[in-house]
């Protein structure tokens, strides 16, 4: 459909000055307004990040073109990559182009079964009521640190086979390492120093767990994964193992954290759909999508142009940056009907809607979006169960400042039994 007359949206006086301006859209409490104006500018957007060319995408189309693309990728292997060097300790699939990536995609996914995020399934729910039975005693409590951080944090130490006692450990690095998604030139120098110590110490940790594993396997991702081999024999190596156990943390913590507590604010502001949630939990799936869409914890995904190329008419050279600007393509409306409202049904049913970005698409389509939807799900369930009423005093919730990964910092609630 041809976009629709535009209604000049309120940015609170907000205004496009380049790139760098709407990357840290996703630290505002409803950055959404802003998108549209940026959108309305085009949806390539070329600018400037520390002397380096970067263009913005805006458009959901061409978005998805740009991530289905082979010459699309990171570019760290043949130095093209605009962004430095892979020691960051996220390497691992996620910043991989084929043939590498393809090689540890296949490996991890014979370890990362639907089998090991269906066993985690009961543990979920038992941890979701328990940490509700504490929020319930205390009536108000910040649902961040009551409900939305503990609960993944605890799944993904599960998942890995990390003992609970360390779990205070992992959320420090956690919080540290996902900072570093954010484009190297926005980070402080203290932030650095977290960052790359929190890398350390996790490698330390990691290293001795591995150790353990190979030693003496038990029912864990971690026994599986340093027992994999596929049938030419080839395995991972420790460095890889290593790197791939740092990035599951970052890639499938901070990002789950976020997606309870966007759920929980849309649901909060939405209290017909919040209704219709606890009249039919057979909605909550349906729901998680459309917050994904509507107001998605992974805001801008990165990747550099292999050789050049046009994507929808639009000329792209070799060792630029591409920065893809999921909030704003998730509510492109030449993507969507009545983009900006938040429709639980969205998903449903015959007519349903585009895919959202808030995964991503392509070769490097979320491998734990399997384990982040049982997990939103089932942390939802247990909580309209639980409850009879969810108040969120509004006035009072803050934001992360990070830019890729967007979510709230505090979130005060009044839970009724
Ligand atoms: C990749 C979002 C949960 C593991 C991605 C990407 C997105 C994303 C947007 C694509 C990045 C890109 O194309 O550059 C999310 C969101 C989550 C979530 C919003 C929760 C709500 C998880 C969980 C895990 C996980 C729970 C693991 C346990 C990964 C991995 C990749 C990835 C390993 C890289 C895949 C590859 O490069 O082939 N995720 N994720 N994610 N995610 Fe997730």
């Amino acid at each position: 459909p041809a976009p629709r007359a535009s209604v000049v949206p309120d940015t609170g006086g907000w205004e496009y000055s380049g790139v760098m301006s709407a990357l840290a859209l996703g630290r505002q409490p409803n950055p959404y307004p802003c998108y549209q104006v940026v959108r309305e500018r085009g949806v390539f957007l070329p600018g400037e990040i520390a002397g380096g060319r970067v263009t913005l995408v805006t458009g959901h189309a061409q978005a998805s073109a740009a991530l289905a693309h082979p010459a699309v990728g990171h570019g760290y292997r043949d130095g093209v990559s605009y962004r430095g060097t892979m020691e960051d300790g996220l390497g691992s699939l996620l910043r991989a182009d084929p043939p590498d990536h393809g090689r540890l995609r296949r490996l991890v996914g014979r370890a990362f079964t639907p089998g090991v995020v269906a066993a985690l399934a009961p543990g979920i729910t038992e941890t979701a009521d328990d940490l509700l039975d504490e929020a319930l005693a205390q009536g108000e409590v910040d649902a961040v640190t009551a409900f939305t951080r503990p609960l993944p944090l605890r799944v993904m130490c599960r998942l890995l086979g990390v003992p609970d006692v360390d779990e205070p450990l992992f959320g420090e690095w956690a919080d540290a390492l996902a900072r570093g998604l954010d484009p190297r030139p926005t980070l402080s120098e203290q932030e650095n120093a977290a960052r790359q110590s929190a890398t350390v110490g996790f490698e330390a940790y990691f290293r001795d767990l591995l150790a353990d594993r190979r030693a003496h396997p038990r029912a864990d991702l971690l026994s599986s994964l340093v027992a994999i081999h596929d049938e030419d024999g080839d395995a991972l190596t420790e460095t890889e193992l290593l790197e791939l156990c740092t990035l599951l943390l970052v890639a499938g913590y901070e990002t789950t954290v976020n997606l309870l507590g966007a759920s929980i604010l849309a649901l909060a502001d939405h209290p017909a759909a919040l209704a219709a949630l606890r009249a039919d939990p057979t909605l909550i799936g349906p729901a998680v999508e459309e917050v994904l869409r509507y107001d998605p914890p992974v805001q801008i995904i990165g990747r550099t142009i292999l050789a050049d190329l046009a994507i929808d008419g639009h000329e792209l050279t070799r060792g630029e940056g591409l920065l893809m600007l999921v909030g704003a393509a998730n509510r492109d409306p030449a993507a969507y009907d009545e983009p900006d409202t938040f429709r639980i049904d969205r998903f449903t049913g015959t007519g349903r809607a585009r895919r959202h970005l808030g995964f991503g698409i392509g070769i490097h389509y979320c491998l734990g979006a399997p384990l982040a939807r049982i997990e939103a799900d089932l942390a939802l369930r247990a909580l309209l169960r639980r409850t009879s009423a969810i108040t969120v005093v509004r006035d009072q919730v803050t934001f992360r400042g990070q830019i890729v990964v967007r979510g709230v910092r505090t979130l005060p609630v009044r839970l009724t039994a």
